[in-house]
C-alpha cells in the first residue's frame, strides 16, 4: 500500500497535491464532461485543477456516479479516483428517524443496523464516505441542528457515535468491504455549544468543560475508527477551530490518534477571513494546513495557495511536509476503499436498484420509529385506542406526507403514507377534519359539530421539516400560536384528545401538555412514520423511547439539561415560589425543573424496579461495578424500558453534575413477568476531569441512582476504594 502512495507522491506536482486536497460540490461535475465555472459563477477553476481534484460532495446515484468517474479519469493525469462524498445522515433513500429521534431508541444495536442499511445503499449507490455521524453534545433546542445529534448526556451521545460507526464502516481492518462506506463525524469541535443557539455562532467554554463533557462523542467515535473529521465553523478557545492548533494537533492528532483525513466544513477555510484571523484566502489556507486540514471542501482557499506559490516559483519546506501528510491520507483512504483497484466500486445499477429502498430496509426504518416515538402523556391510560374507537383527525399535519425531517436529501417523500392514511388504515371510524387554521375562523360550535360523533380527537401539530437542520435557529422553540390556539379550542369541545407532536427539537409543551390527555412524540419518524404512530395508538406496538434531550418548560429556562453542574446554592425543596428561601440558585417566575426530563418516557405497561443489589459496595479503581436489578412488569401488557444507571460523586476536585449517565440497558419483558438484569459498569466510566485537566477516578464515596429516568429516586451508596 505505501508503496503506491509514495509512488504517487513522487510524481505529483505541488498543484496537483493541492487539488487532491480540495472537495467540489456536485455542480462542477457534469456526466459529459465538466463545468468549469462554480454554480454563482464566481470561482472559475481550471481543467487541469479539476481534473486533478480529490474530492466530489453531492453526487449520487451509480449511473451518474459511473459516467463523472469515468470521464474524470479519462482527463486526467494520474488517474487517481475520484472520491464520493454526500450526506447520509439518517438513511439514503430509506429514511429513519432523525437521529435525535434515534437515540430515543437508547438501542445502540438498533442504531448501529440503521447505519449498517444507509451505508449500503449509499455504497449501492457509488458514494464512498459519508458526513455523519454528527456527534455534537447539544443543550439548547433553539439550535435548529439538534435533530441531527445525540442529545445532552455525553455516555449516550458517545455510545450511540460507536454504533453509528460500526454500522457505516462495518470492521475495516485495512480494506473496506462493498457494503460500507467510510464516516466522518463532525463538527470538531463543540459546535452545539454555539452561543445563543445561533447557528455559525461562536462557541465559548473553558477546555476543562469541553474535555469533561464535549469530547467523549468525538473521542469514542475515533477510537471506533471513524476515517475522517471534519472541523466545525465555531470559534473554541478564542480560534476558529479551522485554524486551531492546539485543538487539531494537540487534542485530536496527539491526544486522541486521529490519523485520518481531516476535512473543513463548507468554506470553513475561506470563513477565516471573516472571522478576522486570516488576511486572505491564501493566508486562510496555510493558516488551516498548519492547524492540519487536510481537505478544504469548497473554499478553493488551496487553489489560490496553489496558483501563489507557483507565482512565486518556490514552496516552502514546511509547506511541503505538511501537503505530503495531508495527500498521503487521502490517497490511503483511496486506498482503503479499494479505488486503485476498482474506481467504480459500487457504482452498479443493478445492484443499486437491488440494495436501496427494500421491504426489508423499510421494515427496519418502522422498527426505528416505533422505537424512537416517546409517549409523554397518557391521561387515564386513555392509550391504546381500541380498533372500534370513533376519532376525528385534525391539525395541520395530518395529511403531512414530509415525516421525514431535514437531512434526507434522497428521501421520497410522495410514496410515504400520511398519519391519515395510516390510521384510516387502522380504524373504521375515523373522520378526518379539514380546518381552516387561519385567524379567527375557530368557532367553538364549529368544531363541536365536526367532532360530535367522535370518542376521542387525534391532533397531528407540530413542526415542519424545513423547520429543522441546518440554519433554522428559532428564539421561540415552541408550537406556532395558531396550533396552540386549535388544540385549546378542541379542548373545550370536552373531547379526549391525543396530541401528536412532529419536531425535530424539544418544543416548550407545557400547555400542549395541560390540553392533552395523551401526548406521542414521534420526532420525524422518516420513511415509515406514519406506520408506526398508528401502531402506537392501536397498541400493536407498545412505546418505549425515553427522551435524549430535557424538555424546558419555559423559554427562559433554555439551556436547560439533567447533567448542570451543582450550585453552592441549590434549590433543596421543590418549590421555586417559596418566598422564605429567595437566596438560592432559582427563578421567581417559574420552576428549575423540566416539564420532561431526560430519559423520561411512558409505557402502556407498569415497569417497577423491585430491588438493586450490588454485588460489592466496595470496589477497586480498576474494578467494576456489578448491580443486580429486579424489573417487573406489573400490567397485562408486554413491553421495553431502558434501566438507567446514574452515578452521583459525594466529594470531588471539580464540580460535577448531580448525577450522571453511565450505563443503560433496553431490556424487553412480558406481561406480569419480572427479571434480574445483570449490569456492569467500569469503573474507569467514573472518571472526570481534574483542574490539571487530566480524566481519572477518584477514591471516595458514591451514590449510583437506577431506575427509568434521570430523576428516579432509587439509591444504593458505594465506595472506590
Ligand atoms: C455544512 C454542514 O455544516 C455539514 O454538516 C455538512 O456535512 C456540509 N455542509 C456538507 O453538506
Amino acid at each position: 500500500m505505501v508503496n503506491r502512495i509514495t509512488e504517487l507522491l513522487r510524481k505529483m506536482s505541488i498543484a496537483e497535491k493541492i487539488a487532491q486536497l480540495s472537495q467540489l460540490s456536485a455542480d462542477y461535475f457534469q456526466e459529459d464532461g465538466v463545468t468549469l465555472t462554480g454554480p454563482t459563477g464566481k470561482q472559475q477553476v481550471t481543467s487541469e485543477e479539476l481534473h486533478s481534484v480529490g474530492s466530489v460532495l453531492g453526487i449520487s446515484g451509480a449511473e451518474r456516479a459511473r459516467k463523472i468517474q469515468k470521464n474524470y479519469l479519462q482527463h486526467s493525469r494520474l488517474k487517481i479516483p475520484l472520491l464520493f462524498m454526500a450526506d447520509v445522515v439518517h438513511g439514503y433513500k430509506t429514511i429513519f428517524p432523525i437521529p435525535l429521534g434515534l437515540a430515543s431508541s437508547f438501542d445502540s444495536e438498533l442504531v448501529e443496523e440503521t447505519a449498517k442499511i444507509a451505508a449500503k445503499e449509499s455504497a449501492s449507490a457509488g458514494l464512498h464516505a459519508i458526513f455523519a455521524p454528527m456527534v455534537d453534545l447539544v443543550r439548547d433546542p433553539r439550535w435548529g441542528r439538534v435533530m441531527e445529534s445525540n442529545g445532552e448526556d455525553p455516555f449516550l451521545n458517545g455510545s450511540l457515535a460507536t454504533a453509528s460507526i460500526k454500522g457505516f464502516q462495518g470492521c475495516v481492518t485495512d480494506r473496506f468491504d462493498e457494503n460500507h462506506v467510510a464516516a466522518c463525524v463532525k463538527h470538531f469541535a463543540a459546535y452545539g455549544a454555539a452561543e445563543g443557539g445561533r447557528e455559525y455562532n461562536t462557541v465559548d467554554m473553558s477546555e476543562w468543560q469541553f474535555r469533561d463533557q464535549y469530547l467523549e462523542g468525538y473521542q469514542r467515535a475515533i477510537e471506533t475508527g471513524a476515517r475522517l473529521v471534519m472541523t466545525s465553523f465555531n470559534t473554541l478557545f478564542g480560534v476558529p477551530a479551522t485554524a486551531n492548533e492546539h485543538l487539531m494537533r494537540t487534542i485530536l492528532r496527539k491526544e486522541l490518534k486521529f490519523d485520518g483525513i481531516l476535512i473543513s466544513d463548507w468554506n470553513a477555510i475561506g470563513e477565516l477571513k471573516e472571522h478576522g484571523v486570516a488576511s486572505s484566502q491564501t493566508d486562510a489556507a496555510v493558516k488551516a494546513l498548519k492547524a492540519g486540514v487536510d481537505m478544504d471542501m469548497m473554499s478553493f482557499a488551496y487553489f489560490e495557495l496553489a496558483q501563489k506559490l507557483e507565482k512565486e516559483g518556490q514552496v516552502p519546506q514546511e509547506i511541503i511536509k505538511l501537503l505530503d501528510e495531508s495527500v498521503y491520507r487521502v490517497l490511503k483512504l483511496k486506498e482503503e476503499l479499494g479505488l486503485f483497484e476498482d474506481p467504480f466500486r459500487g457504482m452498479d445499477l443493478l445492484k443499486e436498484e437491488e440494495n436501496v429502498l427494500t421491504e426489508d430496509n423499510l421494515k427496519i426504518a418502522q422498527k426505528a420509529a416505533e422505537e424512537s416515538t416517546v409517549l409523554l402523556e397518557n391521561k387515564d391510560n386513555l392509550l391504546p385506542l381500541k380498533p372500534d374507537t370513533k376519532i376525528t383527525l385534525c391539525g395541520p399535519l395530518v395529511r403531512e406526507r414530509d415525516l421525514l425531517g431535514s437531512w434526507s436529501w434522497k428521501g421520497n417523500t410522495t410514496k410515504n403514507e400520511t398519519i391519515a392514511d395510516a390510521l384510516q388504515n387502522k380504524f373504521k371510524g375515523v373522520t378526518v377534519f379539514d380546518e381552516d387554521l387561519a385567524e379567527g375562523t375557530l368557532d367553538l360550535n364549529v368544531l363541536k359539530q365536526k367532532t360530535a360523533d367522535s370518542e376521542v380527537v387525534i391532533v397531528a401539530l407540530g413542526l415542519k421539516s424545513y423547520q429543522s437542520g441546518e440554519a433554522t435557529s428559532m428564539t421561540k422553540p415552541r408550537l406556532p400560536k395558531k396550533q396552540l390556539n386549535f388544540l385549546k379550542a378542541l379542548n373545550e369541545t370536552g373531547k379526549k384528545i391525543v396530541t401528536i407532536i412532529i419536531t425535530g427539537r424539544p418544543l416548550v409543551l407545557t400547555e400542549v401538555s395541560k390540553f392533552s390527555d395523551a401526548l406521542l412524540l414521534p420526532w420525524f419518524p422518516g420513511s415509515r412514520g406514519a406506520e408506526a404512530i398508528a401502531n402506537i395508538i392501536t397498541g400493536e406496538v407498545n412505546p418505549s423511547g425515553k427522551l435524549p434531550m430535557s424538555f424546558p418548560r419555559d423559554i427562559g429556562q433554555i439551556p436547560l439539561y439533567y447533567n448542570s453542574l451543582r450550585t453552592g446554592r441549590p434549590l433543596t425543596g421543590s418549590d421555586n415560589l417559596d418566598k422564605e428561601n429567595k437566596y438560592l440558585s432559582k427563578y421567581i417566575d417559574e420552576e428549575n425543573s423540566h416539564l420532561y426530563c431526560f430519559g423520561y418516557g411512558l409505557s402502556y405497561a407498569d415497569f417497577k424496579v423491585k430491588k438493586v443489589q450490588l454485588v460489592d459496595k466496595q470496589i477497586a479503581k480498576n474494578g467494576e461495578l456489578n448491580l443486580k436489578v429486579e424489573v417487573a412488569n406489573e400490567s397485562h401488557i408486554d413491553g421495553q424500558t431502558v434501566i438507567q444507571c446514574y452515578t452521583h460523586q459525594c466529594v470531588a476536585e471539580t464540580a460535577q453534575p448531580d448525577r450522571e449517565l453511565k450505563m443503560f440497558k433496553k431490556i424487553m419483558l412480558k406481561a406480569n413477568e419480572a427479571k434480574v438484569i445483570d449490569i456492569c459498569i467500569p469503573v474507569t466510566r467514573l472518571a472526570y476531569t481534574h483542574q490539571d485537566l487530566t480524566k481519572k477516578v477518584d477514591c471516595g464515596n458514591y451514590v449510583l441512582y437506577v431506575g427509568f429516568a434521570a430523576d428516579t429516586k432509587r439509591k444504593i451508596s458505594f465506595e472506590i476504594i
